[in-house]
């Protein structure tokens, strides 16, 4: 019998954990129950996930930035359906195929100076391993400087760079040869330099796991001092790349000339993996040096074609949809929205970041009376703040966010490039609400144990979702322009019909001593699902 997809989800709708408690990681589905997360969404669409009873919970996670588009985008969607039905002659790996060509000249199109080459391959992590390797070979030199609390991904090499102690720990020695250098710290950096041995600084244009920046003064410097000591500048945009903060390239924002950029996460649309290294003639070909080396560095699935039409489409869509300046545009206001908060709130120390890569940084208050408070809830476990934040946020907001990194109290929003003032305002007056409890000194901490408390009670794989699963209402079988979906493009491009696309509203049943569902350990939240849930334009 052909496998079919629909009925596959509507006949083991809600086995979900207890599948992955018994043959996946189970520790993931622990901690998803525990902390109330433990979801059966059904549907994603622009900014938002819904579930079978149609209820939004707006995405400001977006696959860890893969969504750049949104999700379920219908200019990738259509290409995709043409890719499969144009039966393409896909991994014949003695060819070459035209569209890893166009995706390739479009992808150097965006660079300047003398990057013209790419290599292809499947995710952030292996991007970096192949960066490893081109300066290895480029430079004939061992080394790697990499920045303190970087991320780059989780094969061994990529791991080598890797800034978290935890990450890093039980898998034995690593690459050897990989030095870490304190992010922004221009002496490190030209110490580690001088000697003479290093191939490559590998280094992230804004650090993810904290949404750390370094000075326009130390990239101009960096980059200096690795041409000084023939270094290759490597900057992993894996996360910051394609528009996410407001340029194509977060480098643009320092002006800055790498000799290697990976890519990966948004290149996509979500809908393919594929990673990417772009670079020039010159460390190209110190790999690919002669015919018997044409197969040096490759991966079986590198050029596959449904990730060359998703990485095509979602270029034209970038273009069409003016998706980089509105990411700017969107960013600057967000940032500006959310300033305000930190004015009345002393727990949120600073709002920062670019485009649409944004980090709340929560610290101690001054006020005494709060600051004790504050303290004696970090005893408890370091950082546990900013968890006091994302549990809320979803449970009474429906907003899916998370903490940057562990023992950080820095709470990391990637939305949708294409989200717009709906969404800012919504996270914004959600966000007001929870401070305002948490400064308060009313129901949060009680609110927030209970979660946890009911989290860990329940019994392991037997949740059930609230509602059975149906096909979900798609723009290919409703013809419907009424109502939107939430995208928040504001350009008439994409304005679906979507079932239960309704504006869950802000006003909570309650505080700490809400209506809470025990099925799901989730806070009643009033919702109008009749109302349309296309976003303002900015
Ligand atoms: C900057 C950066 N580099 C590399 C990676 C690894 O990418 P992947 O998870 O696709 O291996 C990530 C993932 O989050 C990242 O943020």
């Amino acid at each position: 019998m052909p496998f079919d997809v629909a009925e596959a989800l509507r006949a083991r709708h809600g086995e979900n954990y207890e599948l992955h408690d018994k043959h996946l990681n189970n520790q993931l589905a622990r901690v998803l129950k525990t902390i109330g997360f433990d979801q059966f969404y059904v549907r994603g669409e622009g900014s938002y996930l819904f579930d079978a009873e149609g209820k939004r919970y707006l995405d400001f996670l977006s696959g860890f930035g893969v969504y750049a588009l949104g999700r379920s985008h219908p200019a990738l969607k259509t290409a995709l359906h043409q890719a499969i039905d144009l039966d393409l002659p896909n991994l014949v790996q003695m060819d070459c195929a035209l569209l890893p060509g166009l995706l390739a000249e479009q992808l150097v199109a965006r660079c300047d100076g003398d990057i013209n080459r790419v290599f292809f391959c499947n995710s952030g992590a292996e991007a970096i391993e192949s960066a490893i390797k081109f300066s290895r070979q480029a430079t004939r030199r061992p080394r790697i400087l990499f920045a303190e609390h970087a991320f780059h991904g989780l094969s061994t090499g990529a791991l080598a760079l890797n800034g978290g102690a935890d990450f890093r720990e039980g898998f034995g020695q690593l690459l050897p040869g990989c030095s870490p250098v304190p992010f922004g710290d221009i002496d490190a950096l030209r110490r580690e330099l001088r000697r003479g041995d290093v191939a490559a600084f590998i280094v992230e244009p804004i650090q993810g796991k904290g949404v750390y920046m370094a000075s326009p003064e130390y990239w101009r410097e960096a980059q200096e001092l690795c041409r000084h000591h023939k270094t290759l500048l490597v900057l992993d945009e894996v996360q910051t790349g394609l528009g996410r903060t407001g340029k194509f390239f977060c480098f643009e924002h320092y002006d800055l000339a790498p000799d290697i950029i990976t890519i990966s996460k948004a290149l996509s649309g979500g809908y393919v993996p594929v990673g990417a290294i772009l670079t020039s003639d010159r460390i190209f070909s110190s790999v690919y040096s002669s015919l018997e080396k044409a197969l040096k560095h490759s991966t079986t699935f590198g050029r596959n074609q449904l990730a060359m039409v998703a990485g095509l489409a979602t270029l034209a869509t970038f273009d069409d949809e003016n998706i980089i300046e509105r990411a700017r545009r969107t960013g600057d206001a967000f940032v500006e929205a959310l300033q305000p908060l930190v004015e009345r709130y002393e727990m949120l120390h600073e709002v920062r970041g670019k485009g649409l890569m944004i980090g709340l940084q929560f610290g101690a208050p001054t006020s005494k009376s709060l600051r004790r408070r504050f303290n004696t809830l970090e005893r408890l476990r370091p950082a546990i703040f900013s968890q006091m934040m994302v549990v809320p946020l979803y449970h009474r907001h429906r907003i899916l966010t998370q903490v940057a990194a562990d023992n950080v109290n820095i709470v990391k929003l990637l939305p949708a490039l294409i989200c717009g003032q709906e969404e800012i305002d919504y996270f914004v007056a959600a966000l007001d609400d929870i401070l305002k409890d948490a400064h308060d000194g009313s129901g949060l901490l009680f609110e927030f144990g209970r979660t946890l408390a009911k989290g860990a009670l329940r019994k392991s794989g037997k949740l059930r979702p609230d509602a059975p699963y149906t096909t979900p209402l798609t723009h290919d079988n409703v013809d419907n322009d009424n109502v939107g979906n939430g995208n928040g493009n504001g350009n008439g491009k994409w304005n679906g019909t979507r079932q239960g696309g309704g504006q869950s509203s802000i006003q909570v049943n309650g505080k700490s001593d809400n209506d809470a569902n025990d099925a799901t350990g989730e806070v009643a939240v009033s919702t109008a699902d009749d109302q349309p849930a296309r976003a303002a334009p900015l």
